[in-house]
């Protein structure tokens, strides 16, 4: 018999299993918890609830470690390509060089998009912002694809991902065009996933595109950057959608709706918004002492977070990705000295200190896409791009995992008590 979680209550003294992982906090299995005592757990978002098993990947929040299938995320952005670590995500090894080249023809030969998809973006406003654009029509998308819905079938589930994970790019980029009132480009793929996404963006009919090496490897690494991160909120809203049944393109579309908000993956926007407001270095302890004051509801955007009590690894590697394409572009934005001092005030101010509130992913991604010439509202387009392929790694395992039921959770209840109808002449 392993370690037991006791507990007493209404007289009684019961005993739950304590389950462990391969690594991380181990779990109390409370399952059987409401049959044996009546009782719910309370614990609004989650803060202390596992809601699955995975094997995807591993977040230490204390020491700020992030692992895709065991690999550190700084390994993988430094060694990796975001083909290579898509496969790793759906997989849960590296591919050798024969099933990474099979995998990457397999996506590449999913990139466009049906040539009815295209008039979806003719109901939009072109002042339509992309994420709405996006929710719209990848939920549109099981409108399209009726031969891979059964989600029962594996064979169904595997083309539907390798769809998802090919036609985001063009659908993103689509929405960019469309904003700015230029033609649709069509995949390229004679080009790298990232690259073809580069081209089907910034590229136009009337001459060839080229791309600096340095910005396809910078939004490649910055791809890899997003491509997963546990049981965010995101992620579990792609899980509870799936857990119903529903095809994958409304999970994902779920998935990407979530994201949007400014406290997940919209805020790369609202940080970089943020650091423009902010303008200059002198008006930096201002907005922290704002960040501070209770009764102000402005926070330091693109810092703090639910898991890093640490550092996030991520904004380590963004940020020297930051200093890499301002030197491959021989550009300077007065917003990246204004975030560094950011950074350097708030990592010493009792305040951030006392919460652990350090740069998150969101923090530098901003000035990276901006001095590449993406407009901020395509920010957490970029975002739900990357992230698709671990909504679709973790949608899969889901599917997979023999324990998997509809998630139904229950509540607190402090409502009235039950009372009856009073006739309108009556109240
Ligand atoms: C992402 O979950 C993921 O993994 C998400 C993500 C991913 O890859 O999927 O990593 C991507 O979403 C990163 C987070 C991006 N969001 C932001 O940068 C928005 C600003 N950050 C905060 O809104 C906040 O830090 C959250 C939402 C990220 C986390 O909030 P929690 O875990 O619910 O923590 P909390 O709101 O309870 O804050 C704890 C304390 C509070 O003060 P007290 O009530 O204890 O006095 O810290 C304060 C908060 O007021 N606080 C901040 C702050 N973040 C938290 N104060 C000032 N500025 C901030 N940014």
């Amino acid at each position: 018999m392993g370690e037991q979680a006791k507990l007493s209550v209404g007289g009684k003294d019961i005993a739950y299993p304590v389950l462990s992982g391969s690594i991380g906090p181990d779990v109390v299995d409370i399952r059987k918890l409401y049959g044996d005592t009546g009782l719910f757990t309370y614990d609004p978002g989650f803060t202390s609830t596992a809601a699955c098993e995975s094997a995807i990947t591993f977040i230490d929040g204390e020491e700020g470690v992030l692992l895709h299938r065991g690999y550190p995320i700084g390994q993988l952005a430094e060694h990796s390509s975001f083909m290579e670590t898509c496969y790793l995500l759906l997989n849960g090894e590296l591919p050798g060089k024969d099933e990474l080249t099979s995998f990457t023809t397999t996506i590449s030969r999913h990139t466009m998009v049906h040539e009815q998809l295209r008039q979806l973006y003719q109901g939009f406003r072109r002042d339509a912002h992309p994420m709405a654009i996006m929710c719209g029509v990848v939920g549109a998308l099981s409108a399209f694809y009726h031969d891979s819905t059964d989600i029962a079938d594996p064979e169904h589930r595997k083309i539907s991902s390798h769809r998802l994970i090919a036609k985001m790019p063009t659908i993103a980029a689509m929405a960019y065009k469309y904003s700015v009132g230029q033609p649709f480009m069509h995949p390229d793929n004679s080009l790298s996933y990232t690259g073809n996404f580069m081209q089907m963006t910034f590229g136009v009919p009337a001459e060839k595109y080229e791309l600096h090496p340095a910005v396809e490897k910078a939004m490649d690494r910055i791809f890899i950057l997003h491509a997963d991160h546990e049981q965010n909120a995101s992620t579990s809203t792609v899980r509870l959608a799936g857990s119903s049944g529903a095809n994958p393109f409304a999970c994902i579309a779920a998935g990407i709706a979530c994201l949007w908000g400014p406290a997940h993956g919209g805020a790369n926007e609202a940080a970089l918004n943020m650091l423009r407001e902010i303008g200059t270095v002198d008006r930096i302890p201002h907005y922290i002492e704002r960040a501070k004051d209770k009764n102000d509801p402005f926070r330091l955007m693109g810092f703090g977070h639910r898991v890093y009590k640490n550092y996030d690894p991520r904004a380590a590697v963004m940020q020297k990705t930051v200093r890499e394409v301002f030197d491959a572009l021989k550009v300077k934005d007065p917003v990246f000295d204004v975030a560094l001092e950011l950074e350097h005030m708030a990592l010493n101010d009792p305040y951030f200190i006392d919460k652990k509130l350090f740069p998150n992913v969101d923090f530098y991604s901003g000035i990276i896409l901006s001095a590449i010439g993406f407009p901020t509202t395509m920010f957490t387009a970029l975002f739900a791009l990357a992230r698709t392929v671990g909504w679709v790694a973790q949608w899969n395992e889901m599917i997979s995992d023999p324990y998997q039921k509809i998630g139904r959770p229950r509540q607190l209840y402090t409502g009235a008590p039950e009372r009856d109808y009073v006739p309108v002449a009556k109240r």
